[in-house]
Order: C-alpha cells, then sequence, then structure tokens
C-alpha cells in the first residue's frame, strides 16, 4: 500500500475536515483494484476527475498534508494511459497542473478548467476513442462539495464504458437545504436526479415515513439503471461521517454496469469496516 502524506510545496491546499482521510483511503484503494484489475483486459484505461481539486489537501487542525484525488489515481501500480481533471478554480487547475507534471511527468493528463457541467462537451472529445479490438474503459470520480452534479452529465459520460463513484452530499447538502429545495423555484434536486416530477415521488415517500437522504440515493440509484447500471443498495454506499459530531454527511455510491467492478468495491468496503487496520 502506498503513502498519501505529502510535504507541503507552497502551492494552494485547501483544509478538509479529518473524515476526508477515510474518503481518500477508500478512493486510492479502489483506484488501485480497478486500474490493475483491468489493465490486461481493456488496452486503455481512462480516469475522468470531475471536481479535481488542486491534487493537495491539508487535515484540518493537524497540519497534515495527504494527496488528493488525482494523485492518488496518478500514483496507481498499474496507472491509467489518459487522464482528464476538470476544476472550475483555475488557481486550483494550476496547482494541479504543476503537482501533475511534478509527480507524473509522462502521465498523458488533460486539465479542463469550468464547471464540469458546462465542459462536457471538451471532457467528452478528451476520452480516447473506442475502436474494434481497442476497447477504452474509463473511471469517473464524481467528487463535489454539493449536489451540484447534473445528471444530464453523467447521463452524457454514460454513452461510453465508464464506471463511476459519486460522493452524494445527501446529508451535507440535501438534506440540510431541503426546505430550498422544495420551492418549486429551485431547480437542484430536478437538475442532480434528473427527474422533473421527483417533489410527488417525495411527498408519496415522505407519508410512508421515508427519509430524504435515503429517497435522494434510491432515486439516483433507480436513474442509474435506467442508463444500465446494476442497481446500488443503500447499505453498499458508503457513509462518510464527520468526526467532530458523528453526523453522517454523504455517501459514496459505486455504478458500473459490470459485477466484477461491485466486487472491487466490496473489498474496499471490507477494508474501511475495519478502520483500525484500514493503512493505505
Ligand atoms: C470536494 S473538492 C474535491 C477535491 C478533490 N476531488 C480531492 O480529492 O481533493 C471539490 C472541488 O471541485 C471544484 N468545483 C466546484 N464546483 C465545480 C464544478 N462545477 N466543476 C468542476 N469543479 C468544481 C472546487 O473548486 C473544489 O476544488
Amino acid at each position: 500500500m502506498g503513502e498519501i502524506t505529502v510535504e507541503d510545496d507552497g502551492l494552494p491546499c485547501p483544509e478538509v475536515g479529518a473524515w476526508a482521510e477515510d474518503k481518500y483511503k477508500l478512493v486510492g484503494l479502489y483506484d488501485r483494484l480497478f486500474s490493475t484489475g483491468m489493465k490486461n483486459k481493456w488496452p486503455t484505461g481512462v480516469y475522468i476527475d470531475l471536481y479535481s481539486g488542486p491534487g493537495f489537501v491539508r487535515v484540518r487542525g493537524t497540519g497534515r498534508m495527504l494527496m488528493g484525488s488525482p494523485l492518488l489515481a496518478l500514483g496507481a501500480p498499474d496507472p491509467f494511459d489518459k487522464y482528464i481533471f476538470c476544476e472550475s478554480d483555475p488557481e486550483l487547475l494550476g496547482a494541479l497542473q504543476s503537482r501533475v507534471s511534478r509527480y507524473s511527468s509522462k502521465a498523458n493528463a488533460t486539465f479542463i478548467c469550468g464547471d464540469c457541467n458546462e465542459k462536457i462537451d471538451e471532457i467528452c472529445a478528451s476520452i480516447p476513442m473506442h475502436s474494434p479490438g481497442h476497447g477504452v474503459l474509463t473511471f469517473c470520480f464524481v467528487d463535489p462539495f454539493d449536489i451540484s452534479i447534473k445528471f444530464s452529465t453523467v447521463k452524457r459520460l454514460s454513452s461510453y464504458l465508464i464506471d463511476f463513484l459519486i460522493l452524494l452530499a445527501l446529508h451535507s447538502d440535501a438534506n440540510r437545504n431541503i426546505e430550498n429545495y422544495l420551492n418549486p423555484a429551485n431547480s437542484k434536486v430536478e437538475d442532480f436526479l434528473g427527474l422533473p416530477d421527483w417533489r410527488e415521488e417525495w411527498k408519496i415517500a415522505e407519508s410512508r415515513g421515508g427519509q430524504f437522504p435515503r429517497f435522494l440515493a434510491e432515486e439516483y440509484s433507480g436513474q442509474m439503471v435506467k442508463l444500465g447500471y446494476i442497481r446500488q443498495r443503500w447499505d453498499r454506499m458508503k457513509q462518510v461521517r464527520s468526526d467532530e459530531k458523528n453526523l453522517p454527511l454523504y455517501r459514496l455510491s459505486l455504478f458500473s454496469r459490470h459485477e466484477r467492478a461491485y466486487q472491487y468495491w466490496d473489498d474496499v468496503l471490507k477494508y474501511s469496516s475495519d478502520q483500525q487496520n484500514f493503512k493505505f
């Protein structure tokens, strides 16, 4: 297992809560299982990070610095053949570019500056072409602060052979802002789920005692099924809690069209269920 701590290089490095370390361990481990498992089956493996960040983060209150998701993917023992990084903040993207060229000068990486929902054409155009005898398999990590990832973006990418690991900000955003989102003038949940009539569905679920985070997660999974993905169960969506108040923040959910990916995800969950021994 690799090391995920790094030394300060003076470039931008946002602060994260200590719980984020769990996320990095899960994602880093999944990157490794996926890229190694697929390397002999697919001529070209592609990694897409729709919310890349600058490549380093600092754990609040500790001074510890960790690799962010782009560097974890670059550090996989069997690296991907192509990396596509999208980040809306130009300064953070610039920092990421410097770090990528320092850590993996030979990596084939494309950097796209802007909102991933708006830059989806550019992102898709960067995915290498699939041709007979030359299969391309893509893994896409989706790591927003909130529920701003539009389902139309995921749908567009789903026209490729692509697996997703999506952070569903069910508690940290959706549940906290439910009153705003219920306002018919607010389209955030509609865009997130790709379901214009979600409010009617929620009314029914709520009258049966349903909880909003679980309702959203299950609707999301149902939407992925319509795109040909295997339904992801609520209990297989890894919950991450805040270490300050032990409140749930989000769930990390894998979506694939192939059972094999779910076996890798189960392995990741097995490691993480024993946090004590969960060394990356
Ligand atoms: C939670 S951080 C993700 C960090 C990164 N995945 C990591 O592991 O360190 C979200 C990042 O997405 C960027 N961002 C926010 N909205 C975005 C959007 N619509 N498209 C692309 N990037 C966005 C933010 O500037 C921030 O750096």
